[in-house]
């Protein structure tokens, strides 16, 4: 009766030994490649790190807990692409830090909002959703508009970027307070919104 399946079953110990064996093997075996596969690590093609002013829209929306609502990651199924546009890939992720793909979704996925609406359509909709979605139940935002960015906080949060990978110039970190320059936090965060998944353009 040696090393039948009846043997390890009713060993307890031993069983829980080579059920944590096969896992950790699996797991190995399925989640490792993917740090060295291109398509996992490397960004899309036209992918940059985040301009000074999307960079701080980004932070706003992870200080205002948007993701508490909105995902933003397009799964590979019909009645998501039909929706949203082409399902997102990881090289769109690579200056995510960290990344807001989430899976609550009180609203819609937002991965490929950019460009889906006006400027004017975000600012009225983030000042208070109801006059443009009567139905919305989404918190307004309004006081995002009347407050004024502070142009040098940028500066360290880029260097600390630059020093985790993401490749900014010199002179993009010189020119970045600049960019800042008398911008709100409503500005920010919709030229974040406008940015989101544009590189990969949706058949829609
Ligand atoms: C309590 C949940 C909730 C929170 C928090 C929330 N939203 Fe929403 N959001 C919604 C709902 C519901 C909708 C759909 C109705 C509408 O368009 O207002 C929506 C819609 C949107 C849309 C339009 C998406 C589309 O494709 O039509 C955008 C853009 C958006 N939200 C951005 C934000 C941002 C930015 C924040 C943070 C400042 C935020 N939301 C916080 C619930 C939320």
């Amino acid at each position: 009766m040696k090393f039948s399946h009846e043997w390890i079953e009713k060993n307890p110990w031993l069983l829980i030994a080579l059920v944590v064996l096969v896992v950790s093997v699996g797991g190995l075996v399925e989640i490792v490649p993917l740090f060295f596969q291109k398509s996992t690590t490397e960004p899309v093609a036209g992918l940059k790190p985040y301009s000074a002013l999307r960079l701080t829209g980004r932070d706003i929306y992870v200080r205002e807990g948007c993701y508490n609502c909105h995902s933003q990651m397009i799964r590979p199924f019909r009645a998501e692409t039909e929706r949203y546009g082409h399902y997102s890939v990881a090289g769109e992720f690579v200056y995510d830090r960290p990344f807001q793909w989430g899976s609550k979704r009180t609203g819609p996925d937002l991965a490929r909002v950019g460009g889906r609406y006006s400027d004017e359509w975000h600012r009225t909709h983030l000042n208070n959703p109801r006059d443009v979605v009567p139905e919305s139940n989404m918190p307004s935002y309004p006081w995002l508009a009347s407050s004024k960015l502070d142009p040098q906080e940028v500066v360290p949060k880029m260097r600390a970027l630059q020093k985790l990978g993401h490749p900014y110039s010199e002179e993009e970190i010189k020119q970045a307070p600049s960019e800042l320059e008398g911008k709100s936090e409503q500005d920010a965060l919709v030229a974040y919104l406008q940015g989101m998944g544009t590189l990969i353009k949706a058949k829609r």
